[in-house]
């Protein structure tokens, strides 16, 4: 069984106050009783993270992990303004994100350097939480299942038997921030798919591997969303800036 997973990208948001604010009524809502057998995490801009890290620790470590936005393909060295996975994994982290579309568009990322980025993660004893996803213009000139199947190629080539200790979140680009959501049937369909792609070089990886859903998520979706047999919970952008946003959809 693949334990639901619902992970918060703060994305470039926060400040120290709403920070705390937003750590401390998070904290106290899970208190109130979650659903067994789910993991959730936030991923905070790396400034806050030794904040939040600590904020975490005060409240509730048993719900909520930390986890970072980015990491460095590099271990160590001159490399300004980088940050090394062993870094974040010193200052509590449990997940990272890589290859976000946003890092992919604004930083060139390619499906190399993600590889390389979840390998310094995994490395480090952390899950590296790898985006793949298409444009619109993918989408409608009927490219995605090719674009998507490309992505994970790559990852599949570079990070073989480690992929089952990864997540994989499919964000379809043109569902980020937008508000036009996936429907659950389509979204089902692309984690199928990438579900059956894995199985090609591994059933026993593609079994392990969750799959989440991110773009556009909100309280109101997310319970049609998460019912999908090959979704396995979701990347939350928007929506988790908010805490009781971010609660409910944890509930879902
Ligand atoms: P939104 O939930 O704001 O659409 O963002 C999704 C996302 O990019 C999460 O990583």
């Amino acid at each position: 069984m693949r334990p639901l997973t619902v992970i918060a990208n703060w994305k470039m948001n926060g400040s120290l106050a709403s920070n705390a604010s937003w750590v401390k009524s998070v904290c106290r809502g899970m208190e109130q009783g979650m659903p067994a057998g789910r993991k959730y995490a936030v991923c905070v801009p790396s400034p806050y993270l030794a904040q939040c890290g600590q904020l975490i620790e005060d409240y509730s470590p048993a719900f909520l992990s930390l986890g970072a936005q980015d990491v460095s393909m590099y271990a160590a060295g001159a490399y300004t303004g980088e940050v090394a996975a062993a870094m974040l994994k010193e200052l509590g982290c449990s997940f990272v994100i890589v290859g976000h579309s946003e890092r992919r568009q604004y930083h060139r990322e390619t499906d190399e350097h993600v590889a390389e980025k979840a390998l310094q993660v995994l490395d480090n004893g952390m899950t590296p939480v790898i985006c793949v996803g298409e444009s619109a213009d993918e989408r409608n000139s009927g490219r995605e299942v090719e674009v998507v199947r490309g992505q994970i190629s790559k990852q599949v080539a570079v990070l073989q038997d480690r992929l089952a200790d990864c997540l994989i979140a499919y964000e379809p680009i043109w569902a980020i921030g937008t508000g036009k959501v996936a429907s659950a049937d389509l979204a089902q369909d692309m984690h199928r798919a990438i579900r059956l792609q894995l199985a090609e070089f591994d059933e026993d990886v593609a079994s392990h591997v969750g799959i989440l859903y991110g773009g556009s998520v909100k309280p109101d979706n997310a319970v049609e969303l998460f019912a999908m047999p090959d979704i396995d919970g979701g990347l939350i952008g928007g929506a988790s800036l908010n805490p009781q946003d971010f609660l409910a959809i944890c509930q879902a």
